[in-house]
């Protein structure tokens, strides 16, 4: 207690004997600078406080004991002892770090015992609080390092994969096998290439579309060996209605990377044969809370019967059933070359 008051001390002192008998420990001050220092030296669990000090008034005291302490939390329960002419006083300590106040006329050692337990348990809670929350953001970054780390092996793994296919593609005696190979080698390094990008990316949870479709654009280009001077490849993502740029979640970032991983090598298959030039165009924008995309060639267009054939070919059945796992919608037309759409929602 720091009161410069003796008989408010005394009184207190018997009023808490009455609540907490012999396992009260009860220190006492007549001012505020050796109240400090004994409040410092002792860490009592509570302090009851007089507002008219000597050396300081109660609020002074107040920053001085909390100015150590990181705000929110209080340095320790602080009850504060005021009459009625302070009361203003006393509502302003609480805004300083106080817990309570009680009138000094009105004091009971009922009343006593109560605020006391109500600023130690609020101060404790605080504590509790804090320490509960420093312990999520720990264990938060160590998620993140575990994720990373995840994905770059998930990487790792798939490169080797990818590696298996292309030897497997080398030693093939038959065109067609060594052309199936490459594709699944391309499929797996789709993959490969979006865990990367997580696993480099700030945020583990997205990847930004534009990185993504250009990093694709460039792997597939260079696998099937195409000149840039003939086959031109641009990508063009809209930003955001706020200025952000497009992202995509993990769990549409996977299928959407395949996807364009199959029409970006149809357009290089199948668009431009016998030496043709031309150009193969991702664009992707928002609109009304869907996800546009769309992947243009002006190449010789998709055969006349393509809706109609009975067999379904791989490249366009993965599509299907990827887009699918999005609730994606999709189609692919014949216009000034080959158009694929596909939409589905952002999130
Ligand atoms: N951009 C395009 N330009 C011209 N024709 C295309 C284009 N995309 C697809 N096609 C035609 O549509 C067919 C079906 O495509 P799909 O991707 O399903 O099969 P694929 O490419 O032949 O084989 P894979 O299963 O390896 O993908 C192709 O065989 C091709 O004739
Ligand atoms: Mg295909």
């Amino acid at each position: 207690m720091v009161d410069d008051s003796a008989a408010d001390r005394n009184l207190c002192r018997i009023l808490l004997d009455e609540v907490y008998g012999p396992d009260l420990e009860f220190f006492e001050e007549s001012e505020a600078l050796t109240g400090l220092r004994t409040c410092r030296g002792l860490a009592p669990d509570c302090i009851l406080l007089d507002y008219n000090l000597p050396d300081m008034t109660g609020l002074e005291f107040l920053a001085e004991l909390n100015s150590a302490a990181p705000l929110p939390e209080p340095a320790f329960p602080v009850v504060m002892l005021t009459d009625l002419n302070s009361y203003p006083m006393a509502l302003e300590a609480l805004r300083f770090g106080a817990q309570d106040f009680l009138l000094k006329d009105r004091i009971s050692s009922h009343h006593l015992g109560l605020a006391i337990l109500k600023a130690t348990q609020k101060v404790d809670l605080i504590r509790e609080l804090r320490e509960e929350h420093a312990s999520l953001v720990r264990s938060v970054a160590e998620k993140d390092v575990l994720l990373r780390e995840l994905h770059h092996r998930v990487k790792n793994n798939l490169q080797i994969i990818a590696s298996l296919l292309r030897l497997q593609a080398k030693a093939a005696a038959d065109e067609g096998v060594t052309a199936v190979l490459r594709e699944s080698q391309n499929r797996v390094e789709a993959i490969a290439m979006i865990h990367e990008q997580l696993y480099e990316s700030v945020d583990l949870r997205q990847v930004h579309l534009t990185h993504q479709a250009n990093l694709l654009m460039t792997n597939l280009f260079s696998a099937f060996g195409v000149d840039r001077a003939r086959i031109s490849g641009q990508v063009t993502v809209c930003p955001r209605p706020d200025g952000s740029p497009l992202v995509l979640r993990v769990d549409q970032a996977i299928p959407v990377g395949l996807i364009l991983n199959e029409l970006i090598t149809n357009s290089l298959k199948h668009a431009f044969p016998d030496g043709r030039s031309g150009s193969i165009r991702v664009e992707a924008q928002n609109r009304g809370g869907r996800l546009d995309l769309a992947v243009i060639d002006d190449g010789i267009g998709v055969p006349e019967d393509l809706a109609t054939r009975k067999t379904k070919s791989l490249g366009l059945q993965i599509v299907e059933i990827l887009a699918r796992q999005f609730a994606g919608t999709w189609e692919l037309k014949r216009e000034a070359g080959t158009v694929f759409r596909l939409s589905f929602p952002e999130r």
